[in-house]
């Protein structure tokens, strides 16, 4: 397995989440590529979304994570920003500066856990329902799920008719195994 490792998923996959739990159990560096793109630029992806529109936020995200992937440390675990990999080549760029994973859910679970976050930070989602939330998310998943699925490894999040809270910590574990394994 090549480094550095990188978390691809849709919003509310628990990429920082899970990203940041993996980190400290394998004693790695963690980067959340939104914060970057934050301290970088000066705007969060939400602000940077509604000032400049979609089109200008993804050509700067594009350039983040390529830039950060210059610095000579591989023992850092990235957690993308959920639209990342779906744009231009940026799948083929992931799979050669390190190894994928995609955190994949059903779309009912994702709603739900969207549902309890802040969607002010999520331009996409912002002022919606979770049914809303859900009703933007089937056709959006379904779409960006050719390119997620280039991932070198894909994650089942734990199947469940109710979360539990546990699920980031499963995918963790997951991930440590697996990565330990190799
Ligand atoms: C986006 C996801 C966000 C952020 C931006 C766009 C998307 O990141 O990069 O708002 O298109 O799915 P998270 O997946 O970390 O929420």
């Amino acid at each position: 397995m090549t480094y550095p490792i990188y978390l691809i998923g849709y919003m509310g996959a628990g990429k920082t989440t899970v990203g940041r739990l993996l980190a400290e159990r394998l004693g790695w560096h963690f980067v959340d590529l939104d914060d970057a793109f934050h301290e970088i630029h000066g705007l969060s992806p939400a602000d940077y979304i509604r000032t400049y529109g979609i089109e200008a936020f993804r050509r700067k995200e594009k350039y983040v994570l390529e830039d950060l992937a210059e610095l000579p440390i591989e023992k850092v675990v990235y957690a993308t920003g959920g639209g990342y990999p779906c744009w231009e080549d940026n799948m083929e760029c992931l799979k050669e500066l390190g190894t994928s994973f995609y955190l994949r859910w059903q779309p009912q679970h994702l709603a739900e856990r969207l549902a309890l976050t802040d969607l002010n930070e999520r331009p996409l989602l912002h002022g919606k329902g979770a049914t809303e939330i859900l009703e933007v998310i089937r056709p959006q998943l379904e779409a960006r799920a050719p390119f997620y699925e280039q991932a070198d490894y894909i994650l089942d999040a734990p199947v469940a008719d109710v979360l539990d809270g546990s699920e980031d910590e499963q995918l963790a574990e997951q991930l440590y195994e697996l990565i330990m394994t190799d």
